[in-house]
Order: structure tokens, then C-alpha cells, then sequence
């Protein structure tokens, strides 16, 4: 497959200056941004790239953090983590509080922001010193020591978090977050904080298109059967009440950030990662969501 002729093809197609979409400005930090920044890069399992545009400036991956949250979590909780959040699409805005109040505090899943601060408990009482045993995981998966988290981002969100305040303390009032509230959100702040361009971003999922493995390695950091189930719930959850149109567009596995990234994941094939800040009335990124569905069109491949 010419994957670089038909990045090539995508740039051309997509125009970015004149989508529709708002930068995210409910974290101040990241509304200084560039609204016309645009990169995609492309990561084979066998180690092929292929890329256009800015693809190597660095981002904030936000909620796509919360996949990698959820990674490490299971490593040390296992099945268990299934006990304090579900595997049910929310339907909802990804910083919904409504149902956690039907569902007394059990998030429907660990990639909107009420299940990833249970994540982020669950973490806070395994690590020892959570915010560097994150940042060593990452950059194990990413095979990368120069990862980090964006100070000044965290900082800003921690500044002007109300709402995830919020919600942390509902959670905590039906007894599903064990550590302190102001520790957790700290915690989680800093995870949402770390910057990466599409190509290390790109290069940190191809490990969810191969079964779990590091490819230059071999190593397995993620057992086959919960890189299956992670990708199932980026499939039916990585997009908030945007899941099914993003499964329609595009029939890949993926994840957004309201910096305005997207990673999916093609098991067996490649992870690509595009991004560009201008955000849909959901969250996600118009022209990272059109330019992947121009991906699948154009190779006639997806999961489905
Ligand atoms: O908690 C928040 O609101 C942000 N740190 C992350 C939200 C996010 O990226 C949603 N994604 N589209």
C-alpha cells in the first residue's frame, strides 16, 4: 500500500483553515495554540513512517492520556479494575456528571474524565511516586526517555478545574475514590499534561495494533487478551458521544484529546496519529476526524 501517496492525497483534501471548530479554551493553557497546526504520521508494526505536515511538533495529548492510564492500571490491578468502573459507551459528554448519580459513582468507562479519576486513584495507591512511574511506562511504550509532562498546561487545568472537582467529589461521596481528592487530581492533570507530536504518538500505539508487543523487541507489556479489550473500548468509548460517528466514519479503534489529537489503532497493520486544535462541538478534532475517515475510505481497509 503507497501510504505516503495517499497522506499525500489526505493533506491536499483537507484543508484545515477552513473547517469549522473552536480551539479548547476551558484549560487556558491550551488556547494559546495555533488553530491551523496540521499533522498526521503514520507508524507500521513493521516500523515504516510515513507523514505530512507538523507531525513533529509536540501536543497535548490530553484525554488520550487516558488510555495509557487504564494500560497501567490493569497491570496492577488486573480484573478488579472492573469492579469500580464499567465497559459501557456513555453516551455523554466526556466531562458528563448525570449518570454517576444513577450509577451511584461507578464511571460507565475508564476513557471519559469520571473513569479516569478512578484510574487515577486506583494508580495513587499502587505507585510509590505516581507522576514518575507514569512518565517511566509511557516512555517504556514509547521507547522514548525525552516524554514528558507540560508543567504549565497541568497547572492551568489544575487552576481552573472546577468541574473535574466536581466530579471527583461525587465520586468520592459514593466511596469510589479511596486516595484524596486534590492528590488524584493532581495526578490526573499531570497524565492529561504530556506532550507528544503524532509521531511519537503514533509510535507509543503501534504497541495496541500489535497485540500488546513492543515491536523492535518483542517484548509483551500488555497480555493479548487486554490489549483486545482496550481496543474494544476505544472502539465503543475513545469518542464520548461521538463513538458511533467516529466507528461509522472511520471503523477504526481510537482515542481524542481536547488538544486536539486523535491516535487509532489498525490491529496487525498501523497506528496513526493526526492532529489539528480545531474541535467539534464534542470534543474532537474536525479535521483529525476527516482525514482519518479520508484514510479508510481511500485504502478501502478498516476493522470492519
Ligand atoms: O479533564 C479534562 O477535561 C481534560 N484534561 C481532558 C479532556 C479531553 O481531552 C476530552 N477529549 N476530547
Amino acid at each position: 500500500m503507497d501510504y505516503q501517496g495517499i497522506l499525500n492525497e489526505i493533506k491536499v483534501n483537507v484543508d484545515c483553515t477552513k473547517l469549522p471548530g473552536e480551539v479548547a479554551s476551558y484549560i487556558p493553557e491550551l488556547a494559546k495554540i495555533s488553530p491551523d497546526k496540521f499533522g498526521m504520521h503514520l507508524y507500521s508494526v513493521i516500523g515504516e513512517e510515513f507523514c505530512f505536515g507538523e507531525s513533529q511538533e509536540r501536543f497535548s495529548i490530553q484525554s488520550i492520556s487516558k488510555v495509557l492510564s487504564l494500560s497501567l492500571a490493569l497491570l496492577y490491578e488486573g480484573e478488579n479494575v472492573w469492579k469500580r468502573v464499567g465497559v459501557e459507551p456513555s453516551g455523554d459528554p466526556f466531562n458528563s456528571l448525570v449518570q454517576l448519580e444513577y450509577e451511584n459513582g461507578i464511571p460507565r468507562n475508564p476513557l471519559i474524565n469520571s473513569g479516569a479519576l478512578v484510574i487515577c486513584d486506583i494508580l495513587v495507591s499502587h505507585l510509590e511516586n505516581p507522576k514518575a512511574e507514569y512518565l517511566q511506562f509511557v516512555r517504556k511504550i514509547a521507547q522514548n526517555d525525552q516524554i514528558d509532562f507540560d508543567e504549565k498546561v497541568a497547572e492551568s487545568e489544575k487552576a481552573e478545574g472546577h468541574h473535574n472537582r466536581a466530579m471527583i467529589n461525587l465520586i468520592k461521596a459514593y466511596g469510589n475514590i479511596k486516595n484524596d481528592v486534590e492528590e488524584v487530581l493532581d495526578f490526573y492533570f499531570y497524565t492529561c499534561s504530556v506532550q507528544m507530536s503524532c509521531k511519537e504518538l503514533a509510535r507509543t500505539f503501534v504497541l495496541y495494533a500489535n497485540h500488546g508487543c513492543l515491536i523492535e523487541t518483542g517484548e509483551q507489556i500488555l497480555s493479548v487478551k487486554r490489549t483486545k479489550r482496550i481496543n474494544a473500548l476505544m472502539q465503543t468509548c475513545g469518542f464520548y458521544d461521538e463513538a458511533g460517528e467516529f466507528s461509522f466514519r472511520v471503523g477504526l479503534p481510537g482515542k481524542s484529546g481536547v488538544g486536539g489529537g486523535i491516535v487509532a489503532v489498525y490491529p496487525n497493520m498501523y497506528s496513526v496519529a493526526v492532529w489539528s486544535p480545531k474541535l467539534n462541538e464534542k470534543g474532537n478534532s474536525t479535521a483529525g476526524m476527516l482525514a482519518l475517515e479520508l484514510l479508510t475510505n481511500i485504502t478501502g481497509s478498516s476493522i470492519f
